[in-house]
């Protein structure tokens, strides 16, 4: 009788493990913009196998929480959303209402999803407050040196490599491979140099690996200033042809040619390291970038290793298509605006009427739509100088036509990026910090 009775506790046990596994496998953690939230919360309907709501709201202020930090983003809403409703919620976002790629993200469990909306760094002024960033402009020379370099014709034929791979998608042969050639050819860029190097990450989930190179710095070597790009690319109706030129083969083919450039400039020793970065699977919410943003967070915070901070950030996501009446729209949400405002400055510096001119504005996402993200999540300055508004973005985005005939084909475009990143990574490699007295 006992033995029945412990086997019927057993399999109740068991069951009920199942059961929970089960449910947690459909249910996912979900952050977005309250106006988003407001739909999806009158549109998704009905309840899940296990008896839940398909779409459920959860109150910011939720009991789980001990002491909760202040909201820092007032904008964003917390929901428990079925597996099976995630399709539902795409077409609400792609649909004309919001005309979004994805619009919300995805996190490992309750507590993250509503850690988000308190996260410290989301607020604008936390950002670019105590933290001054340098705003010396010093190295004129040697920018102007790298500025005559820029070859638009490079920026081209990497794009038209890149949309060779039937898709780029982080879990295929496709992403994978393109991941691997990608490393091969940064690889060749700094034959001979000791302080050059290239990498790849490894990332447990999906094939693709993120891929990184690097210029080390001489005496602020544990100082990273980072330009990054995402590889993977999408195609959003599941038909598998991603060929992602805009989207963002043209921020992978920007960053090649500024490290291409960097590691051929004569005399460029910067004080920082900088690092060039083509994330894995961005398009599945900004996966690859967020480990390696947590893995640096982390190794900063231990003090252990030889990397001691993050300095500034780069994002270069869709560099191709001129939609709107300027050159240049800085994204103005989820970033550093100190940063930000010191890339308008280079580019008063460097690109006034002449060649080189850049004319730009501002635009919003309304969430953090690129791996900039990642970085201002954990608390380090990033921008992300964009192509065109929000309003009038590239139609063929994650479809089979985002192909190169559809951006600019001369790559004149695509070379003003390029050149705010060498000013970037130039200037700030070299700056001086704060506590040296030739610091402006
Ligand atoms: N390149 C887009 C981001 C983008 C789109 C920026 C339009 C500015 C305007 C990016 O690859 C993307 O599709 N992001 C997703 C969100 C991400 C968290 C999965 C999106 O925008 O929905
Ligand atoms: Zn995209």
């Amino acid at each position: 009788m006992i033995i029945t009775m412990r086997f019927v506790i057993f399999v109740m046990i068991i069951t009920l493990a199942g059961k929970s596994a089960h449910a947690q496998q459909q249910e996912r953690w979900i952050v977005l913009d309250k106006e988003s939230a407001g739909v999806a919360v009158q549109s998704i309907t009905g309840q899940s196998l296990v008896g839940a709501p398909r779409f459920e709201l959860i109150s910011l202020a939720d009991p789980t929480l001990v002491a909760p930090p202040p909201i820092t983003d007032e904008n964003l809403r917390v929901a428990r959303i079925d597996a099976t409703a995630v399709g539902e919620l795409q077409s609400i976002m792609h649909g004309p209402r919001f005309k979004r790629c994805g619009g919300f993200t995805v996190h490992e469990s309750r507590a993250a999803a509503l850690a988000e909306p308190r996260n410290p760094f989301y607020d604008a002024a936390y950002l670019h407050g105590p933290i001054k960033f340098s705003t010396n402009i010093q190295k004129q020379e040697l920018v102007g040196h790298a500025l005559v370099s820029v070859k638009a014709e490079n920026i081209i034929s990497s794009i038209e490599k890149l949309m060779k791979y039937e898709t780029r998608d982080h879990n295929t042969e496709g992403g994978k491979k393109s991941a691997e050639d990608l490393e091969k050819d940064w690889k060749k860029f700094g034959e001979g140099r000791k302080d050059y190097s290239v990498d790849h990450i490894e990332h447990e989930g999906w094939l693709q690996n993120s891929v990184v190179a690097t210029i080390k710095g001489t005496d602020l070597d544990g100082e990273l200033v980072v330009i990054g790009a995402h590889l993977d690319s999408i195609n959003r109706s599941n038909i598998k042809k991603a060929p992602g030129a805009d989207d963002d083969a043209s921020g992978v083919a920007v960053v090649t040619e500024i490290l291409r450039i960097l590691t051929k400039l004569e005399d460029f020793k910067p004080r920082r390291t900088i690092k060039f970065f083509a994330y894995a699977a961005e398009e599945y919410g900004l996966l690859g970038s967020g480990e390696i943003a947590k893995t640096y967070s982390q190794a900063i915070k231990s003090g252990t290793g030889d990397i001691k901070e993050v300095v500034a950030v780069l994002q270069l996501d869709m560099a191709g298509f001129a939609g709107a009446d300027r050159h240049m729209y800085f994204i103005d949400d989820y970033v550093s605006t100190e940063l930000t405002d010191y890339l308008k400055k280079l580019i008063h510096v460097y690109n006034g009427p002449g060649d080189h001119e850049i004319t730009f504005g501002n635009t919003t996402c309304g969430y953090a739509c690129s791996d900039h993200g990642s970085w201002t999540k954990y608390g380090f300055r990033a921008a992300f100088p964009f192509e065109s508004t929000f309003a009038k973005l590239n139609p063929k985005i994650h479809t089979p036509d985002d192909t190169v005939a559809n951006l600019d084909t001369s790559g004149v475009h695509q070379s003003r990026f390029a050149r705010l990143g060498l000013e970037f990574a130039i200037e700030v490699g070299y700056a001086a910090p704060s506590s040296e007295p030739s610091a402006q």
